[in-house]
């Protein structure tokens, strides 16, 4: 029986499929993309480079010899692959998990496909019982944290240690458990008005455009049709 690592360097081997030769490619963040930044150095050679989501994932492309772009020096890439915390059937996420959710909502916004990698533990049919990592600009942590309470949710703000931690972007995080998320569309646009929120880490504009999924029988691939 695999191991949920070795699930994960499944999938990240099976997401070089999907990598245009010559050109750039979008890179999230976690413990299955390291997987996958860990294959990519296999055609180092073969690609222009990457746009990085996070400080992690820049160092470790650097490392395997990887050019990192700026994201402002593109305009746009064919594929952006990433993991995620939970994937519904149609392919909308929660990520964040990592506290890169805002990068990796600009990469994949830039991106013409978006390849989720995840091992099958992440498949869920309806979205929130991973807690919903909200990325938040400190002074308006409360009064976020009440407008959740009033929708039934319970944020929490992510500590390092006895500290708050503090994002790439030098912001804070919360997580925010007990939400139903029965439109992940309706939701994330809701969450995203309100006063603070940098980001909310419900991928719905930007849901994947395909899965490859880790099974104990195989890598599966699921497609998703594309957000309206
Ligand atoms: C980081 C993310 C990650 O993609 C998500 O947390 C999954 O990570 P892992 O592959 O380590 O399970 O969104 O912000």
């Amino acid at each position: 029986m695999q191991t949920q690592d070795e699930l994960k360097t499944l999938v990240g081997q099976a997401a070089l499929a999907y990598v245009v030769p010559g050109e750039l490619v979008g890179v999230g963040t976690g413990s299955t993309v390291n997987k996958f930044i860990d294959a990519l150095a296999t055609m180092r050679t073969r690609i222009a480079g990457a746009v990085s989501s996070s400080v992690a994932s820049t160092e470790r492309l650097e490392a395997l010899g990887i050019p990192v772009l700026d994201a402002n020096a593109v305009d746009r890439l064919s594929v952006y692959v990433d993991g995620a915390d939970e994937i519904d059937g149609t392919g909308c996420m929660v990520k964040g998990g990592g506290a890169a959710l805002t990068r990796e909502k600009i990469v994949a916004a830039l991106s013409e496909r978006f390849v989720c990698i995840a091992d099958e533990s992440k498949r869920v049919e309806k979205l929130g019982r991973f807690p919903v990592p909200v990325e938040v600009i400190p002074m308006a942590a409360q009064r976020i944290a009440r407008q959740f309470a009033a929708m039934g949710g319970s944020a929490r703000l992510r500590l390092r240690g006895d500290v708050p931690l503090v994002t790439d972007n030098g912001q804070h995080i919360l997580d925010v458990s007990g939400l139903q998320i029965g439109d992940p569309l309706a939701f994330e646009s809701q969450v995203n008005q309100w006063p603070g929120v940098v980001t909310v880490g419900v991928f719905a504009h930007q849901k994947a455009d395909v899965c490859l999924l880790a099974t104990r029988s195989g890598v599966q691939t699921l497609q998703f049709k594309r957000a309206g």
